[in-house]
């Protein structure tokens, strides 16, 4: 911990996100409990050591960040400031432009027959975007020092980039989406003038960055579509393909608490001869976690050999519960998993073990049991549960990969690649998966996890870090 945070105008690295690297609740004593996320941005940064000339600004979120503020906490001190949002404005622009809109186009959720309908209400929700994005751009150009590196981190700050620019054109900013980039086509159900304003504003970036090629090109594609042939003049793309961290994977998967959940999932899975599907995600549309329930009945309703020999530890965690359709979304994994319970369960089997309260250390139990991993997203930007299983699992473990997946252009090769959407070609990857010869497993998981490891978080971070350096 440092006792001095970067004055004003003297921090040269800073990073900027909504959800920060640290979040606070508040106990029932009046005391305040911080809780240090996890993520690649927070162990990238760790990349560049304790300086006491970085800075990462951030939106308090909740009521104990906000309790935080007020003792004083998260004001740049140990390198966080947290900003005070107005609670209504962050909710249109979090939960309204950010989740609703923004995270529905890039994952191509919408219901196009009733979805989206861009009225006042959209525009209300709009207006606090801005006045968000820029409280974030204010901070940043008060904190910044000449010259600074700046790193605005995705969807939720897509405008910062451009205000940035005009209140400190020293500086050099980069920009980073940890989300797919949606197609023109589909991309252009926004209303024109946010359209572009979404695109200028990234382009104020010297580099807009994205987890895959794909990505990249379908942002390229937009800009030269909605904005013209020379919209991309003075911005560079890049591409920096997050991977997993093997070290600390390695390392926290063998500790006692680790070892202590895989004997309690032993005891769920009953049967040591039984496999096991692993899948472990925010309970998230994106995610796909209900056809993939869909694709196990499927695969217990065709292939009854597999009865009483297989289990799904499917482990959904909450995600985004202030948006009806999250809930809705929960509600439907919880009655599915249920349902198949009912219809196939027996004494001593239960063939879906859902969990939904967050717990790292089963995930890594799980990761590490794991038979066969079910990574299936409709679409996501990168999917690191896909590339962290091949590295921390004991035995190996036979990936069936959604083709969506950012993930697949580095892991394809060694997956059993699936269209998300095809319930029965995923049931019958998921036979295959099951059914794979150990030894083929695990020479598989083994090139997965070196494909999955090429990029470890610290270096992703530098490389953009170094790319944005005046000499680059
Ligand atoms: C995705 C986004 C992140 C976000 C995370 C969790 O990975 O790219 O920016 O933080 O989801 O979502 P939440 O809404 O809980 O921050």
């Amino acid at each position: 911990a440092r006792d001095r945070s970067p004055a004003p105008g003297s921090a040269r690295v800073l990073v900027a996100s909504n959800r920060g690297p640290v979040s606070y609740t508040l106990r029932d004593d009046g005391t305040l409990d911080a809780k240090r996320g996890g993520g690649g941005v927070v162990s990238g940064l760790s990349a560049i050591g304790a300086r006491d000339d970085a800075l990462w600004v951030c939106c308090a979120l909740g009521d104990g960040d906000r309790e935080a503020v007020r003792r004083g906490i998260g004001r740049g001190e140990d390198g966080v400031l947290m900003l005070d949002i107005d609670p209504d404005v962050h909710s249109d622009a979090y939960n309204g432009i950010a989740n609703s809109v923004l995270w529905f186009i890039h994952h191509l959720l919408y219901q196009t027959p009733l979805e989206p309908v861009f009225d006042d209400g959209f525009r209300r929700q709009w207006r606090s975007y801005e006045t968000y994005n820029r409280a974030f751009a204010r901070a940043l150009a008060d904190r910044a020092a000449d010259g600074a590196a700046i790193l605005v981190q995705d969807y939720h700050l897509a405008l910062v980039p451009g205000m940035l620019r005009e209140l400190r054109p020293d500086l050099r900013i980069g920009h980073f989406s940890h989300t797919p980039w949606a197609p023109p086509d589909y991309f252009r159900l926004l209303p024109d003038d946010i359209a572009e304003q979404l695109l200028r504003g990234l382009l104020g970036a010297d580099r807009t960055c994205f987890l895959t090629r794909r990505w990249a090109d379908a942002f390229t594609a937009c800009c030269t579509e909605v904005l013209g042939p020379d919209a991309l003049k003075g911005t560079r793309i890049g591409v920096h393909g997050l991977g997993a961290d093997a070290g600390f994977l390695r390392e926290r998967a063998h500790r006692p608490d680790v070892e202590e959940r895989m004997t309690a999932l032993r005891e769920q899975i009953g049967g040591p001869d039984r496999k096991t599907i692993v899948r472990v995600d925010r309970t998230e549309l994106s995610k796909n976690i209900v056809r993939g329930l869909l694709a196990y009945r499927h695969l217990l309703a065709t292939r009854p050999e597999w009865h009483e020999r297989v289990v799904h530890v499917a482990f959904a965690y909450p995600s985004r519960q202030d948006l009806a359709v999250y809930r809705d979304y929960t509600a439907e994994v919880q009655r599915l998993a249920d349902a198949v319970n009912d219809e196939y369960g027996t004494p001593g089997w239960t063939p879906v073990v859902l969990h939904v309260k967050d717990d790292f250390a089963r995930s890594l139990a799980a990761y590490r049991l794991a038979d066969v991993a079910l990574v299936n997203p409709i679409r996501d930007g990168m999917n690191l549960v896909a590339k962290e299983i091949p590295v921390v699992s004991d035995a190996g473990c036979a990936l069936v990969l959604s083709r969506e997946a950012g993930a697949y252009e580095e892991l394809g090769a060694d997956a059993l690649v699936v269209n998300p959407y095809d319930v029965i070609a995923t049931a019958a990857a998921l036979h295959e998966a099951l059914t794979l010869p150990a030894q083929v497993r695990a020479d598989r998981t083994a090139r997965l996890a070196a494909a999955a490891t090429a990029l470890p978080p610290q270096r992703w971070f530098l490389d953009q870090l170094e790319a944005l350096a005046p000499e680059a």
